[in-house]
């Protein structure tokens, strides 16, 4: 068997390394023909530890391919992955059209035999409606299966979750694909589910809503903590202990943001809506998220008054470290609320950049932290890169204009802080 990986953006790339990794002959389609062009110099379009080396690797070993040729790709692969993207639309459904597209394109150009494979996430039912899309551009009626095979990567991680992933997840109505699958994925150890597509489908949505919920939870009891005078760090300690709990996903801070979370909880309401299921805790868990920017912008305003003027050094751009996706991150909506209310702000990233839009144009984007801090009054932490906690504070205090620390991802030590003379607030930590 060989794979045919169709969208090499960051689903893509992943999987068609994977797939190399354990011994596969891959290709990587995409109609964008610089990203294709950088693929085969083994370069990558975007900011992934560790992938770019694997990716170069296989290039080399000729394992790996790259290609804008839809017709001779699809004709000559058994097996072909649909890893485009699943957008949303402003009315909160998923846009499918690049999976509409890459259906056709699989009936039209097929020659034979298909199997069939989403790793995109797609709202549950769209396996059915993928079989629909190929089966009506067939020029002939070649036989196919269409599986679903979710992914549960996280950016910044994504090598180390898909070559050791906790679970496969595959979902089809076919038994052919289901052996070529388990003989895809043999030298995986991993436990495996094997169900139906639909079943595969809401397995992703219904963790990354669970995930979420557990954040908006947290975010929630850290308003409570900052009126009890406890910390919520150490109730997430001791609740994340109990095994039924887990420790992960209980840091409270200024909310989820990426391509995943964000989305994928606005789309399975809007499914259950069309079933006529009202998911109440969904609803509020992304209401507690869209505005936990504002509680920590509320601390700032009590410091500082009116921000009107003030110099905010935020450091931070990204939806988290490690990644230079600013898809839905926290710390855009809080520069944008920051300069409506007229506030000047000095943004530090180490890679993320500010979206090329005349209403940033008066954000000073620094080449360092220390040169954000110029004259701050006030500094506001969004991602916890790890330089940040790293930062000579103590040194760097003298290069603030007053020294207000609000940490919008509990990464300081508050005690420490306050030690070295800072105003420092978190998120649940304050007292
Ligand atoms: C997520 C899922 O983890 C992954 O399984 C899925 O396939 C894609 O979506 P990703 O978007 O890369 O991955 O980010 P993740 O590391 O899960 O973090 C999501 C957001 O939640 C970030 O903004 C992060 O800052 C925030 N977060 C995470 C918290 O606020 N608190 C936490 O305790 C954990």
């Amino acid at each position: 068997m060989n794979i045919l990986i169709i969208g090499t953006g960051y689903v893509g790339a992943t999987t068609a390394m994977v797939f190399a990794e354990s011994g596969w002959q891959v290709t990587g389609l995409d109609i964008d023909a610089g990203k294709i062009e950088r693929l085969r110099q083994g370069r990558l379009h975007f900011h992934e530890p560790g992938l770019e080396e694997l990716i170069a690797k296989h290039v080399r070993s000729g394992r790996l391919l790259f290609t804008t040729d839809k017709k001779t790709a699809i004709a000559e692969h058994d097996v072909i992955y649909i890893c485009v993207g699943t957008p949303s639309r402003p009315d909160g459904n998923a846009d499918l059209r690049y999976i509409q597209q890459a259906a056709e394109d699989i009936g039209f150009f097929m020659n034979g035999y298909k199997l069939v494979v989403t790793k995109s996430t797609v709202p549950v039912g769209t396996q059915e409606q993928i079989k629909s899309w190929i089966e009506a551009a067939q020029q002939q009626p070649y036989r196919f299966d269409v599986a679903s095979n979710p992914e549960f990567l996280r950016e910044g991680k994504a090598v180390e979750d898909a070559l050791r992933p906790d679970r496969i997840v595959i979902g089809t109505d076919s038994a052919r694909a289901t052996e070529q699958l388990q003989l895809l994925y043999k030298s995986f150890h991993c436990p495996w589910i094997i169900t139906k597509p639909r079943t595969a489908e809401l397995i992703k949505y219904a963790s990354n809503a669970f995930l979420a919920t557990k954040i908006s939870y947290m975010n929630e009891l850290a308003r409570l903590c900052d009126e009890l005078e406890v910390n919520v760090n150490e109730v997430a300690d001791g609740m994340g202990l109990d095994p039924r709990i887990g420790p992960s996903f209980l840091q409270a801070g200024l909310g989820y943001g990426g391509s995943c979370f964000p989305k994928d909880v606005s789309e399975l309401v809007m499914t259950a809506r069309k079933h006529e299921v009202h998911l109440r805790i969904l609803d509020q868990v992304m209401d507690v998220n869209r505005m936990q920017f504002a509680y920590l912008l509320d601390k700032a305003r009590t410091r500082l008054g009116e921000l009107k003027d003030k110099n905010i050094a935020v450091l931070g751009l990204a939806f988290k470290p490690d990644t230079d996706d600013i898809r839905e991150a926290p710390a855009l909506r809080m520069i944008r609320e920051l300069l409506l209310e007229q506030a000047r702000v000095r943004l530090f990233d180490p890679v993320a950049k500010l979206p090329a839009h005349p209403f940033y144009e008066t954000v000073a984007v620094c080449a360092s932290a220390e040169e954000a801090l110029l004259n701050a009054d006030a500094v506001i932490l969004c991602t916890e890169w790890t330089a940040f906690g790293q930062l000579n504070w103590e040194n760097a205090k003298p290069l603030l204009g007053q020294p207000n620390f609000f940490d919008g991802r509990n990464m300081m030590d508050a005690q420490r802080m306050r030690g070295m003379g800072y105003y420092y607030q978190g998120i649940g930590t304050d007292h």
